[in-house]
């Protein structure tokens, strides 16, 4: 497996990858919540909007795995230390998404303050490729250029399947956090933030 610098021609595969990858994860209300199952794929009004957020993040880390037929089989972006904009831009507003992204940039702004951190803001591997080592090599990649820098620590939210495998590589969980959802249950959806040092 090849780890290659992400450009703009790979911004909708990445998309469509990340939907996909959520969207696999049975586990997760936030995915539930995302991408609802009556919204079958392709899911191509969404794939819209996450495309245009990642040709966002080109300017960052913004990272693919190949695997040995050619395929991207995940993609990470990695922040760099100052890079991480955690301005509350998003009102506590109506929509679980808004409040979702409200939510994580105040813990980080009250987590991490003025420290210097890496930010994984997202990892996703293809589904028909879990437990293969792709995830591994895309979090590795960042740790290696955050310890090479001379700023270890990094941050990032987990998924509720995925504090495991980040406890695997180094990372401990802080501290959940969790936002209320828009079903009519009012539930509560839950997620951990996790640091390594
Ligand atoms: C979480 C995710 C990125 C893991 O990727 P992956 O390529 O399957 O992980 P790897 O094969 O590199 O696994 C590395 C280690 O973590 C373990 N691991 C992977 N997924 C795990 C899980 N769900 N629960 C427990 N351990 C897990 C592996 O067994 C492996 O352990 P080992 O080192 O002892 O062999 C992938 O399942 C995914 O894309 N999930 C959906 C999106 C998501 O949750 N992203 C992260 C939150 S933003």
């Amino acid at each position: 497996m090849k780890i290659l610098r992400a450009s703009s021609r790979d911004v909708y595969d990445l998309a469509a990858l990340e939907i996909r990858s959520f969207a696999a994860d049975d586990t997760s209300q936030i995915a539930r919540l995302m991408y609802p199952p009556e919204k079958q794929p392709p899911y191509k009004e969404q794939i819209e909007r996450r495309a245009a957020s990642i040709s966002d993040n080109l300017r960052h880390h913004l990272i693919k795995a190949i695997s040995p037929e050619g395929k991207i089989v995940g993609y990470a972006t990695w922040k760099s230390p100052g890079q991480d904009s955690v301005d509350i831009t998003t009102s506590n507003g109506p929509s679980f998404a808004a409040r979702f992204k409200a939510r994580v940039k105040e813990t980080r702004k009250e987590k991490m303050g003025q420290r210097q951190y890496w930010y994984l803001a997202m990892l996703v591997v293809d589904p028909d490729y879990w437990r293969q080592g792709v995830g591994r090599t895309l979090v590795q990649w960042g740790l290696h250029l955050a310890d090479a820098s001379g700023t270890s620590t990094c941050f990032l939210e987990a998924s509720v399947m995925a504090e495991a495998f980040y406890t695997k590589l180094g990372f401990r969980t802080l501290g959940w956090d969790q936002v209320q959802t828009d079903v009519a249950s009012h539930d509560m959806c839950r997620w951990p933030y996790m640091l390594r040092e």
